[in-house]
């Protein structure tokens, strides 16, 4: 079953698996880097990696107005559930569900989970999705280098999604090293070019991979897709 990939800028991502639309850390109308608004998306299910504001903004417009299943961490449930969020569902890293779009695994992730007025927020996560036909999809999310990438990989990643823009989360260097612990088939560079503080140069990262491993790389343009 092929999968259809959407970056919409930052940290914010869509998939399409089968007829299931998902959309990962909504962050689209102070989003520099998305050509689309909150208000033009669909989702079925919203995957929630952590509680940072340029990751969880948009998450109560979308679920109210789409009907999406929120998933996330039990903290951040719990967040939603006070403002009126229902469908909703608590995750935990190490465990994986299945979904009608696959098998959903939280990953461990090196980052915060404070939430935009300073609620806890639970434990940052990265997320693995596994699909029928066993693709395997990777978002790192917001996180620093960490050897157990290694760990993640080890099953055989088709698709690795990955921040670059150093400040806030791994730089081109260690992402370099991540894609050569995780030794995908496939990468996008994420979260980057957002703000001045985050200005790197996609091209020459993707250069360096196809270079120094065996990893396809994309730069992809907010808004942009592959499949697979
Ligand atoms: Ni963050
Ligand atoms: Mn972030």
């Amino acid at each position: 079953m092929a999968f259809t990939y959407t970056y919409y800028g930052h940290g914010t991502h869509g998939l399409k698996i089968g007829e299931h639309k998902i959309v990962i850390d909504p962050y689209f109308n102070n989003n520099p880097s998305s050509p689309v608004k909150v208000e033009d998306v669909e989702a079925d299910y919203i995957l929630v990696s952590h509680g940072h504001n340029d990751h969880v903004e948009d998450v109560e417009a979308l679920a109210k107005r789409t009907g999406a299943l929120v998933i996330s961490n039990n903290k951040i449930e719990d967040w939603f559930n006070k403002k009126g969020l229902e469908k909703t569902l608590g995750q935990m890293i190490g465990g994986k569900v299945s979904h009608p779009f696959g098998y959903l695994k939280f990953t461990y992730a090196l980052h915060g989970s404070d939430l935009p007025d300073g609620s806890n927020g639970g434990m940052a996560a990265g997320l693995l999705i596994t699909t029928e036909d066993k693709q395997r999809i990777y978002f790192a999310c917001d996180t620093a280098l960490f050897g157990d990438m290694r760990l993640i990989g080890d099953a055989g990643i088709t698709l690795a999604v990955l921040p670059i823009g150093d400040y806030f989360t791994m730089g081109p260097e260690d992402a370099l090293k991540a894609v050569k612990l995780i030794e995908p088939k496939n990468v996008v560079p994420c979260h980057y070019n957002t703000w001045p503080q985050l200005a790197q140069d996609g091209e020459a990262w993707a250069k360096s991979v196809e270079k120094e491993t065996r990893t396809k790389a994309h730069v992809l343009k907010g808004g942009e897709s592959l499949t697979f």
